[in-house]
Parts: structure tokens; C-alpha cells; sequence
């Protein structure tokens, strides 16, 4: 799949309009033609992968009705202590805060959800499905969530993935196929233990969100963390913050020098995520954010709720021959 634009990731399907990972929210970006559709995945207890953001259930599904004796001490619902067949039980939702309230009051209403928690394996299915029964070919973009966590609760993540993946015929689509983590020892495992042939990206979060253990993505984006990267990695996936800090006083835009630095060894950068109804400070508009990235920081893909809007823009904006 040669695509001569920034590429358009659906971030987690099109969820700037439906519940974010349900089926009719990838089917709904492919018919808005994303280039790649993504999967957030983690394991149940029987060890399959599922397609859900979180390693909680709550914030989007509603497992605290249908089990409510099944949180631990920390009150949370791990996907990780439900078995498949108790998943199926479940209906997906539009994400919410502890409160109740929606996370994002302007999309689809947080009402109990139309659709399940879905398998990557249905999943893939239904992206290969529709990529034979439409004139659009779309990607998967797998990330796999807190591998460091299921390692510690005895499972294997980047392991089931990849088996998954080759079960399905596409461990070996290089051009349709993308593997994200934010730890680097999963994607170590995956091209050195797995030998993977998929292109890995490397996320980048901030130390001070404290989410993913030990990992200092402080020197990462040093030039020595960016030369580890590139020696196991074939791209960044950075927060968009990470590339453009904000106005100056004079109201012009800062740009970090991360996504030079990048270029300069080679890597690939897929920024994340581009919100419509969520934009950076500074920025005026969804297209004057694209026109930033596209143009200016030249940036090889987004992650976005908005792929139909990110698509158009990255046709208006791509400066690529
Ligand atoms: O994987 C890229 C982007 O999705 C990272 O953020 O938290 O939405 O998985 P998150
Ligand atoms: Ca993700």
C-alpha cells in the first residue's frame, strides 16, 4: 500500500463519532477510508486478546453491572480476571469519567452500549471482510497495552499478538501492518524473540503521566534514547506536544527540535492524537493543527478521532512528491 500523504491512523476506530474499539467503530473508519485502524489490546484470563484501550473494564464497558463483585481492593475491573466467555457478557460504551459523566460530552451519547468488547482476531476479520468488499484497504495498527503488567500476571502479550497475527495471515504484511508499544522491552521481544518482519513504533508518553512503569521517556527523546530507539525501532509515535509546545508570546507556534532529531536517524513519526473537539493550546482550528504538522513538522502519519477530517487535510497539506 503506497500512499504518497501523511497517513491517517483511526485512533481507536473512529471514535471522534461512535464508542471508541467497538465494530461499528472500525467499520465506520474504513468507510471514511483511514489508511490504518487502530487496535489498543490486552489479554482475558484464558489468555486471549481483546480490543480495549484500558486494562480496566469500567470506563467503557459495563462490567460494574453485569459483575459487581468483581473489582479488586482498588475498586477497578481488570480485563485480565474475566474469562472470554464472561467479555461476551458485556456491552461497550461511550468512555466515561468515574462519575459517570462523559469524557467527551459531543460525541455519541454514554448511554449502554449497541456492541461488545471484540477479539482482535473478529476484529481483523472484519477490517479483511471489508477490505475485500470495498475499493479501500486499510491497515491494523496494533499497540500492545501494559505488556510489563500481564507479564506479571503470568501472560504473554506481544506473544499472543503475534500468534493472533500469523493465525490470521498477516504477520508477514509489512505494507498493512504496524506494531506500537510504549515499553521498549515488548518491541525488543517482538523483533528479536518473535523476529517480526512489521515495522514496530516506539510511543513516547511523559514521565509525568506515570502509566508506564519504569520507562523515562525523558531520555528517550535524548540523542542517545533516540539512537536505542532506531536500533529496534522504525519509528516514533510521540505525543503532539512532544513536537509543538504551545504559542509564543507573539502567538506563534514553538516546534520542538524532536521530530529533526528523528528524521535525522531515520525514524518514522505518527504523533498522537489529533481531536477535533480537543484542540492543543494555541491552535484555532482542526485544520490549522494539520497545516502545523503536515507542513511544518512534516510528520509521516496522525493518529485521529477525526480520520475522514485528517484525510481530507492531508491531502490539502502534504507537501510529499
Ligand atoms: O497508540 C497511539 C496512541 O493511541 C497512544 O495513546 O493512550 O490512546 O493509546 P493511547
Ligand atoms: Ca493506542
Amino acid at each position: 500500500m503506497a500512499i504518497e500523504r501523511p497517513i491517517i491512523i483511526a485512533h481507536r476506530g473512529a471514535s471522534g463519532y461512535l464508542p471508541e474499539h467497538t465494530l461499528p467503530a472500525k467499520a465506520l473508519a474504513h468507510a471514511l477510508k483511514a489508511d490504518f485502524i487502530e487496535q489498543d489490546v490486552v489479554l482475558t484470563s484464558d489468555g486471549v486478546p481483546i480490543v480495549l484501550h484500558d486494562i480496566h473494564l469500567e470506563s467503557t464497558t459495563n462490567v460494574a453491572s453485569v459483575f459487581p463483585r468483581r473489582a479488586r481492593d482498588d475498586g477497578r475491573f481488570y480485563a485480565i480476571d474475566f474469562s472470554l466467555a464472561e467479555i461476551r457478557q458485556l456491552r461497550a460504551h461511550e468512555r466515561r469519567k468515574p462519575d459517570g459523566t462523559a469524557v467527551f460530552p459531543t460525541r455519541f451519547p454514554a448511554i449502554d452500549g449497541l456492541s461488545g468488547v471484540p477479539t482482535l482476531a473478529e476484529e481483523i476479520a472484519l477490517i479483511e471482510g471489508l477490505n475485500q468488499s470495498r475499493e479501500h484497504q486499510a491497515g491494523l495498527y496494533v499497540e500492545m497495552k501494559a505488556s510489563a503488567f500481564h507479564r506479571n500476571e503470568g501472560q504473554d502479550l506481544p506473544g499472543a499478538v503475534m500468534t493472533v497475527l500469523k493465525d490470521s495471515g498477516w504477520a508477514n504484511r509489512t505494507d498493512l501492518v504496524f506494531l506500537q508499544s510504549f515499553e521498549p522491552e515488548a518491541l525488543r521481544q517482538l523483533k528479536y524473540e518473535h523476529k517480526t518482519v512489521l515495522p514496530l513504533i516506539q510511543l513516547i508518553a511523559e514521565n509525568a503521566w506515570d502509566e508506564n512503569g519504569s520507562v523515562d521517556f525523558d531520555a528517550m527523546r535524548s540523542d542517545a534514547g533516540l539512537d536505542a530507539v532506531a536500533e529496534y525501532a522504525d519509528g516514533i509515535g510521540p505525543w503532539l506536544m512532544q513536537l509543538y509546545s504551545g504559542p509564543n508570546d507573539e502567538g506563534e507556534a514553538r516546534l520542538t527540535d524532536l521530530a529533526r532529531r528523528a528524521k535525522e536517524r531515520g525514524l518514522l513519526i505518527h504523533p498522537y492524537t489529533f481531536r477535533a473537539d480537543q484542540l492543543p493550546p494555541g491552535i484555532d482550528s482542526f485544520e490549522e493543527l494539520h497545516r502545523l504538522f503536515f507542513e511544518d513538522l512534516q510528520v509521516d502519519g496522525v493518529f485521529s478521532d477525526f480520520p475522514d477530517q485528517s484525510r481530507t487535510l492531508s491531502e490539502c497539506f502534504s507537501t510529499r512528491p
